[in-house]
């Protein structure tokens, strides 16, 4: 695996919600990066960001020249990342990609940092970032399966709409303001839709049963994502996961409440040990709740309500939440990052 004293940097898809995520944990840790690219549409083309690597023109992706890039964080959707990453990559650049396009290609390393970092070694000049959701409750799924081999999951996740990006952000801001204009109406049924795409039914002040797009089965994206990311990251094709995505009013923070069952029974202390012992993850107990509020702005999955299964005993059920725009995407990112360093 090629790696780097003081790499030259590009992010790709630098003005999202991930992309200006991923400049300011750049310049939070330091990353040793000898100079950094900013890449965009033709949209942002030609603005200027003040970063630490002084101020950095954007760049219009379908222009930009590879040459010369060390490592391409990519976060700009899948099409561009099914157009463009191999060409980065083709041109000498250690792409690691935020998108779903390579998750499942056998040749492309899916890495979660401190859960299988060690995949990262295999890798042909992409690396891909696991889905949001599946990423913090790998956090806590993981040490549980280093520890006692997970056989069967029960995960119903609860994503913020930053998961949808900038526009998501904006159309729960607009949804609140709509209905405070006649707040009491939502207590009897009368309320009027807020309008807006980004969601088929309102966001604010409710609870959508639905995250991503209906494909096989009756199930969505999101939902295969937990169901086949799971797998490929903790390296066992046999376990069984059995997915629910949620979209909730939250601007930041995926939680995910889940229930495992291993090869073996497992108590609470020793799931709490492993936890505990697990870099990037916090265990919450003694009453403590964490919440998408809690998460927001920090670097750890936060993981409560660790707990024996009752109704079919013998397994742990814990709600790990973390914020998807860092752990969840940028801080996993330069974390695949750090590792391509010496
Ligand atoms: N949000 C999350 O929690 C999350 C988590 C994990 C993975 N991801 C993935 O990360 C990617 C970005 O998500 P996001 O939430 O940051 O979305 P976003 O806020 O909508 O930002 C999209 C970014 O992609 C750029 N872009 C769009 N069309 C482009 C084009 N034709 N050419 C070049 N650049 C283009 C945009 O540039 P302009 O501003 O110039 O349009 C912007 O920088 C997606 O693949 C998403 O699935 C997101």
């Amino acid at each position: 695996m090629k790696k780097f004293d003081r790499p030259h940097v590009a992010i790709v898809g630098a003005t999202g919600a991930v992309g200006t995520t991923m400049l300011s944990i750049l310049e939070e840790r330091n990353f040793p990066a000898a100079s950094l690219r900013l890449i965009a549409s033709a949209r942002s083309a030609g603005k200027t960001v003040s970063t630490q690597w002084g101020d950095i023109t954007i760049e219009d992706l379908a222009t930009a020249d590879p040459c010369g890039i060390d490592i391409a964080l990519f976060s700009a959707g899948g099409d561009r990342s099914r157009a463009f990453a191999p060409e980065f990559a083709a041109a000498g650049a250690t792409v690691i990609d935020n998108s779903s396009a390579f998750r499942m290609d056998a040749n492309v390393p899916l890495v979660v940092a401190n859960v299988n970092d060690a995949a990262i070694e295999e890798h042909l000049g992409i690396i891909a970032n696991p889905n949001c959701t599946t990423m913090a409750l790998m956090m806590a799924a993981g040490p549980l399966h280093r520890a006692a081999g997970l056989r069967s999951m029960i995960a119903t996740s609860y994503q913020s709409v930053s998961g949808s990006g900038q526009t998501g952000m904006a159309q729960l801001a607009a949804e609140v303001d709509h209905f405070n204009a006649n707040r009491d109406g939502l207590a009897v049924g009368d309320w009027t839709a807020p309008g807006g795409e980004v969601y088929a039914r309102p966001i604010a002040y409710n609870v959508l049963p639905l995250a991503g797009s209906i494909t096989a089965a009756g199930y969505t994206d999101e939902e295969w994502k937990l169901v086949h990311e799971t797998r490929k990251i903790l390296g066992r094709d046999s376990i069984r996961v059995e997915p629910t995505c949620v979209r909730v009013p939250v601007m930041v923070g995926h939680g995910i409440a889940a229930t495992m069952w291993f090869d073996r029974d497992m108590d609470v202390e020793e799931a709490a040990q492993a936890l505990r012992e697990t870099h990037g993850a916090q265990l919450w107990d003694d009453g403590k709740v964490p919440t998408p509020l809690d998460s927001a702005g920090i670097d750890d999955v936060l993981i409560g309500r660790l707990r024996r299964s009752v109704g079919h005993p013998g397994g742990i059920s814990l709600f790990a939440i973390g914020d998807n725009l860092r752990k969840g995407a940028a801080l996993n990112a330069v974390e695949l990052g750090e590792r391509l360093l010496n």
